[in-house]
């Protein structure tokens, strides 16, 4: 199973997007994905038309039955999606009161690990939606990744925004003492502007090695796929943007891991 985050500090750089366009594409060809939303503000959860103020089964029960030494049981708290292949492990705003409510119990950081590896045998890729927070949530998300991505919106403040993120994951990564593995994927590219071009020059200067060398072009469809809650891929399989989301995709199944299953995905 592989377990893919994606994260940044910033909010609107494209993360929700980046996890329902590639959730969408695995789940096409016949893998099997889960999403977890890790956001309190529950976007990836409202996509797939949940309400995140509903008291659901979700990721905040996974943290309820740790704190109360319960099996964690994570399978009883996914969500089916209209769409085959593809469930989802919806978030809920009292998410963002474990950190008050349960307090810091050892192993707190690892509770979403545990949880995916008892699902080790039910799914192929996992997807996870992180908020745009440094807390115990984002640590989780980490901690259970290979394979870290990180949306960069291709703007001026792009390079401040990353600088950050890039020291957030120094610490994370350090206080958890394992190494996580990073894309940054330039997105809401506009080739008309001097902003889109020269960020994305810059980004490529300093990330080289990091950095997937093609970029997620500004497309309106997104927004029109969030609306009809699908995933792009399955709204219109053509648009420019999904045909970006399935060259990353084609990137990171080799440049993410080499295993032959996953080449054969795409
Ligand atoms: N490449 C893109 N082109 C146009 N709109 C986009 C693109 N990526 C995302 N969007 C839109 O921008 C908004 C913010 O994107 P979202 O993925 O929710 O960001 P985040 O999760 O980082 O806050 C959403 O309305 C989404 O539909
Ligand atoms: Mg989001």
């Amino acid at each position: 199973m592989e377990i893919w985050t994606v994260s940044n500090q910033k909010g609107g750089v494209g993360k929700t997007t980046t996890v329902v366009s590639l959730a969408g594409l695995l789940a096409q060809t016949g893998q099997r994905v889960l999403m977890v939303d890790m956001d309190p503000h529950g976007s990836l959860s409202c996509y797939f038309g949940l309400n995140p103020d509903d008291d659901m089964p979700s990721v905040y029960g996974l943290f309820e039955r740790f704190s109360l030494n319960q099996p964690l049981a994570p399978k009883t708290l996914t969500h089916q999606t209209r769409i085959p292949n593809l469930d989802l492990l919806p978030s809920t705003t009292a998410l963002v009161t474990i950190e008050k409510k349960m307090g810091l119990k050892d192993g707190m950081g690892r509770v979403l690990q545990m949880a995916l590896n008892e699902l080790r045998e039910e799914y192929d890729y996992v997807l996870v939606d992180t908020p745009p927070l440094l807390g115990v949530l984002l640590i989780n998300a980490l901690a259970a990744s290979n394979q870290l991505l990180i949306p960069v919106q291709t703007e001026f403040l792009a390079m401040k925004g990353l600088e950050r993120m890039m020291n957030t994951l120094r610490m994370l990564t350090q206080s958890l003492g394992q190494q996580v593995d990073h894309t940054i994927i330039p997105t809401m590219y506009d080739r008309r502007t001097h902003a889109s071009t020269e960020s994305l020059r810059l980004l490529r200067q300093q990330y080289n090695g990091h950095i997937w060398p093609a970029m997620i072009p500004i497309d309106t469809k997104f927004r029109d796929a969030s609306k009809a809650g699908v995933p792009p891929s399955h709204y219109i399989s053509s648009a420019r943007g999904v045909r970006a989301y399935r060259s990353l995709l084609k990137y990171l199944l080799v440049h993410a891991h080499s295993s032959e299953t996953s080449q054969q995905a795409v």
